[in-house]
């Protein structure tokens, strides 16, 4: 199968302008992005209501919601850029890692606008996407550059020698940082998204007030993380305080809880950093919203590698959208890099895995 390749007479004069498209979870979203790093629209519908009501994403309703929106949103994010189909440069969607129904939507509705519009079609790695959410902001990043990714799905921290060379330093062994956040959120009788009510909770409490397991994962292992042993002690510790008629003050838990968490990430965010003599770390991912987290990498940066900037983006621009979609897929436009239309949707991609494939 030939890829969408553009033809000669496309790479004109001006910004590429990208549509992106992103539906892997619970958020359908579609932003139009020039030269990389300029946003002309932005465009997310959220279903976080929707999946409250369940304590988490439901699959099927993910879906469902995605088909209904995406032409909607599409036609808002070309309407406040200002183009049309036909002016833009090319299609780019998040085709995995991620709920293989949702992404689906996303990715059958850009190969149909694709194949309509003669555009080149792009494939882009979600997880990678939210590191390019940082050359949405301006700032000027130096390489090496390790960014910690942490996100409800997924938690990996990424090399990056330099621009756009992705390679994985460590991941996720069970529990993604957002998913143990949002876990241990709905046994404390939380709403969902959970990240977001324990940040908040947290702030009132004290994060020595409660001292929780952190994992130990060996050498081979010192860029891994592994959180499924701090959701169950957290989650022991609550039943065995019920059990007694006993209850911690929830913001002591909140705080003694993400302290832990938290203490992982940027344990070895700045290790990484100090072995591979990084000129700048970035944070991204839902997860990166967090105060605490953003504080102690900035804090413990700071002591261990002064003048290594740290660099993170907006909340907004944190979580799932598809401005971040866009931007990642300019290098691979640069470098020629084109999805096939009979491409596929993937739900578990890792960093630097391939996007442009049919599997
Ligand atoms: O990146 P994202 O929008 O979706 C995925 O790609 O998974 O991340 C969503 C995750 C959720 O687990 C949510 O609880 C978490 O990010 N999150 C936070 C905060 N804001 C969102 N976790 C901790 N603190 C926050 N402030
Ligand atoms: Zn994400």
């Amino acid at each position: 199968m030939k890829t969408t390749a553009p033809p000669p007479d496309r790479a004109g004069s001006g910004p590429l302008c990208i549509l992106g498209l992103e539906s892997s979870c619970d958020e359908t979203a579609a932003a139009v992005v020039a030269g990389g790093e300029r946003i002309m629209s932005n465009v997310i519908s959220s279903q976080v209501q929707i999946h409250a009501a369940y304590g988490g994403v439901v699959p099927e309703i993910a879906s469902r919601r995605h088909l209904e929106q995406i032409n909607l949103i599409i036609e808002q994010a070309l309407d406040q850029a200002g183009l049309t189909l036909r002016e833009l440069d090319a299609l780019a969607v998040s085709s995995g890692p991620g709920l293989v129904g949702a992404l689906l939507v996303g990715v059958s509705t850009a190969k149909a606008l694709a194949y309509a519009a003669r555009l080149p079609l792009i494939a882009v790695n979600h997880v990678e996407a939210h590191l390019y959410a940082n050359y949405l902001t301006g700032a000027g990043l130096r390489y090496p550059l390790v960014a910690l990714i942490a996100s409800g799905g997924h938690s990996s921290l990424l090399l990056l020698p330099e621009p756009d060379v992705i390679t994985a330093l460590g991941q996720t062994r069970d529990d993604a940082a957002g998913e143990t956040f949002d876990k241990v959120a709905r046994a404390m009788g939380l709403g969902y998204p959970g990240g977001p009510q324990i940040d908040s909770l947290a702030a009132q409490g004290s994060a020595t007030a409660i001292e929780f397991p952190r994992a130990s994962l060996g050498e081979e292992g010192r860029f891994d993380f592994s959180f499924s042993g701090l959701k169950s002690a957290v989650i022991n510790h609550l039943h065995h305080q019920r059990r007694k008629g006993e209850a911690d003050n929830p913001a002591d838990l909140a705080a003694s809880f993400q302290e832990a968490l938290v203490g992982a990430l940027v344990e070895k965010t700045v290790a990484a950093a100090a072995e591979h003599s990084a000129a700048c770390v970035l944070l991204a991912g839902g997860v990166a919203a967090n105060s605490r987290l953003r504080a102690l990498l900035r804090q413990e940066l700071l002591q261990a590698l002064p003048g290594v900037p740290l660099y993170y983006p907006p909340p907004a621009l944190c979580t799932d959208n598809a401005a971040m979609i866009a931007a990642a897929a300019f290098p691979l436009y640069r470098r020629g890099i084109f999805a096939p239309l009979n491409l596929n949707a993937s739900a578990s991609l890792v960093p630097g895995e391939t996007t442009q494939i049919n599997r």
